[in-house]
């Protein structure tokens, strides 16, 4: 019992058995940030510089912790952030993903360096489905992604905005994390120290850059960091005027994914934007970068009125979503709260994390004495 999904009650649980599960490079990618990892680190402190102050008798026998967010209704307020590579953690990957969603009423996010394809996706789940664009210097490439998600019915794209160059990401190069993966001596030994993995790794169909293989062959036959994908294939010549362009090409509900300022926040607005993911990908782009819940007040102040806010990362515990719609965010989404999780188990594991992560909410808006997340104000935070 002590060791399985089922006994996993929280992210940390689920981070503790992915450890155990995986290769010691896929989980350090996992698990890893930028420089000193300050910045990963204050995304989850964060959260814990501000007390909740619940009220009582307020008759909160249901709960409806539903929110509308760029226009999807979703069953919790919390969503599974687009993330790189799932089928490397897992077998079941993105597939898996997708259907824990669903079974949550809640988004997901698949990712342009995902490994299962745009349609395969489409024809998987009914739940809202947001598709991260990376936007490549191949024009032709970023084209063919936003035709397909079109044809394929996604409700809404994020263009990730963080990206301009490869964060320093100093785990990877310690462990020589590469895609496809080098198989170096001590990833070979990784690899037999943890055969469960590595039997479903080598036995299961071959992943692959499904989004991207027919137009690029760099992590698929031509090996890289995915530092030096970001800084050698992605366009870091992109400004708010291709976003737009992009925005009216897509003309679907639009995310602008790795805002940090409230300058940037009110570009995104005039862009005509639906929302914006206040997010500094999980502290592992610029370290020393402040933390999305840190930001979110000023943020909320300045375009909470014209955008969907979402805060992402650093997601551990359901009092972290309630502080976050507190300060006014619609909703909250993370990567590793779910990653940890889907390396641990699959399906079965995203399914459990969500549930254990629904639950505290739900436990936690009782507690609050809230019977609905919009009764969720500031008056129920206090600053220390
Ligand atoms: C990451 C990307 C791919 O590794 O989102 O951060």
């Amino acid at each position: 019992m002590f060791g399985s999904v089922s006994n996993c009650h929280n992210v940390k649980d689920f981070r503790n058995l992915a450890k155990k599960r995986l290769p010691s490079p896929i989980f350090h990618y996992i698990d890893g940030a930028a420089d000193d990892e300050i910045t990963y680190k204050r995304n989850t402190d964060a959260y814990e510089q501000c007390d909740l102050i619940p009220n009582v008798l307020s008759g909160v026998d249901k709960v409806d912790m539903s929110t509308t967010v760029m226009g999807q209704k979703l069953d919790m307020p919390l969503y599974c952030a687009p993330t790189a590579l799932q089928r490397l953690f897992h077998h079941e990957g993105e597939i898996g993903v997708a259907k824990a969603a669903e079974k949550f009423g809640t988004m997901f996010g698949i990712s342009s360096l995902g490994t299962a394809s745009i349609e395969e996706i489409s024809n998987l789940v009914k739940t809202p489905k947001l598709f991260q664009l990376y936007v490549h210097k191949d024009k032709g490439l970023n084209k063919a992604l936003i035709e397909r998600c079109k044809e394929s019915n996604f409700e809404a794209m994020a263009v990730t905005v963080d990206t301009a160059v490869g964060g320093n990401r100093e785990r990877d190069l310690y462990t020589g994390f590469t895609i496809p993966m080098k198989l170096k001596l001590n990833s070979v030994l990784s690899f037999m120290l943890h055969p469960k993995w590595a039997v479903d790794y080598f036995t299961k169909p071959k992943w692959e850059l499904s989004n991207l293989k027919d137009h690029i062959s760099e992590g698929t036959t031509v090996m890289t960091t995915i530092g030096d994908y970001f800084t050698k294939m992605l366009d870091n010549s992109m400004s708010w005027k291709d976003v737009e362009n992009i925005n009216k090409e897509w003309g679907r509900q639009f995310a602008i994914k790795g805002v940090m300022s409230v300058d940037d926040a009110k570009k995104a607005v005039d862009v005509g934007a639906s929302a914006i993911m206040v997010s500094n990908h999980g502290g592992r782009q610029l370290d020393g970068s402040r933390s999305p819940f840190d930001q979110l007040a000023e943020i909320v102040d300045a375009v909470g009125d014209k955008i969907d806010v979402i805060c992402e990362g650093g997601i551990r515990r359901g009092t972290h979503v309630l502080k976050a719609l507190s300060l006014g965010a619609k909703a909250c989404s993370g990567g590793r709260m779910y990653l940890y999780a889907l390396a641990a188990g699959g399906q079965k594991g995203v399914e459990k994390s969500l549930s254990n992560l629904r639950n505290e909410i739900e436990r936690d808006m009782k507690l609050m004495g809230v019977s609905n997340v919009k009764e969720l104000t500031r008056k129920n935070l206090k600053f220390r």
